[in-house]
């Protein structure tokens, strides 16, 4: 019984694999439409949601399996007061795999040591968004065709961005990659991620404020939300949280080949003006959300 709840759980070879699968779901649904027939899927979700947990339930569904779950804390016994391992031990006798997104970092690893099922980290706090990785790698794998050899910038909110954090753990894993992180000087990426993946796995990287600097430089512009959630102080929030806003004039010295993501949700940071811009990927990335998640229930409910 195997759970994913940091992207480094998974080998290089197990994510190619997972974009393997996913490839053959996008091109042949038919053939996995009753592959989890009877099975259940439980979407734990004390924090908001919409991309993840629909993405998940619809997942299942296609799979031919059945979702059962809550979406915020007040409607579950947590409320009440009750443990993240006796919900997960409790939701253990009713699902076979369960997806939990929660505000406290390390919860679903909590919720996985407790469970007798497979659990799938969908966002912990500040800390890691695995399976929204999973959905920017198979974009960048269509989009792009390799993760080697690639500038990626990241931009915003580099601190409480989980999707970040867990973008950067899979590419350290890939030659010829360099970061352009670009936030201000509150919202820089935490030095325990500068020190144990890229100083660690020697990766170049370079530090800025400024986006337009960078932009002729970058394959990947990867832009995030600032997260009001994680802020201690709303006075904060407002002063930084339109520190960037990609503009169409912002993109004029772009590579005319740039990947625009975004994991959404956008608040402001991406003006809908690039949305007909064919460098425009987000939209994308939601979609390649689902097609890895369904790889993903069929690697851990070991159904081939
Ligand atoms: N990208 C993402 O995690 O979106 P949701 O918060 O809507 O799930």
């Amino acid at each position: 019984m195997r759970s994913v709840i940091d992207v480094l759980d998974l080998t290089v070879e197990e994510l190619e694999e997972l974009i393997k699968v996913a490839d053959d779901i996008i091109d042949n649904p038919q053939k996995y439409s009753e592959k989890c027939k009877g099975k259940k899927l439980a979407t734990l979700f004390f924090e908001p949601s919409t991309r993840t947990r629909l993405s998940f339930e619809a997942a299942m569904y296609e799979l031919g399996g059945n979702v059962l779950g809550f979406s915020e804390a007040q409607s579950s016994s947590a409320a009440k007061g009750e443990s993240v391992a006796d919900t997960a031990k409790t939701v253990s006798c009713y699902a076979d795999i369960i997806a939990m997104r929660h505000p406290k970092e390390g919860a679903p690893l909590v919720a996985s040591l407790n469970a007798t099922i497979p659990v799938i980290n969908a966002g912990d706090g500040g800390h890691n968004h695995p399976t929204q990785t999973l959905a920017d790698l198979l974009t960048i794998h269509r989009e792009k065709g390799r993760f080697n050899d690639l500038t990626v910038g990241l931009c915003g909110d580099l601190k409480f961005g989980r999707t970040v954090h867990s973008l950067i753990n899979a590419l350290s894993r890939y030659s010829g990659i360099k970061f352009v992180l670009i936030s201000p000087d509150e919202l820089k990426l935490p030095s325990y991620i500068k020190k144990e993946v890229l100083e660690k796995n020697n990766l170049e990287y370079v530090q800025t404020t400024s986006l337009e600097e960078v932009m002729p430089e970058l394959d990947i512009l990867y832009m995030t939300r600032v997260q009001r959630e994680r802020f201690f102080n709303e006075e904060d929030y407002l002063r930084l949280k339109d520190s960037y806003i990609l503009t169409p004039e912002k993109l004029v010295n772009a590579k005319k080949n740039l990947s625009i993501m975004h994991p959404l949700p956008r608040v402001n940071e991406i003006s809908v003006a690039i949305d007909e811009d064919p460098r425009a990927c987000y939209f994308k990335q939601v979609l390649c959300g689902k097609f890895m998640r369904m790889a993903l229930i069929l690697k851990l409910l070991e159904i081939n």
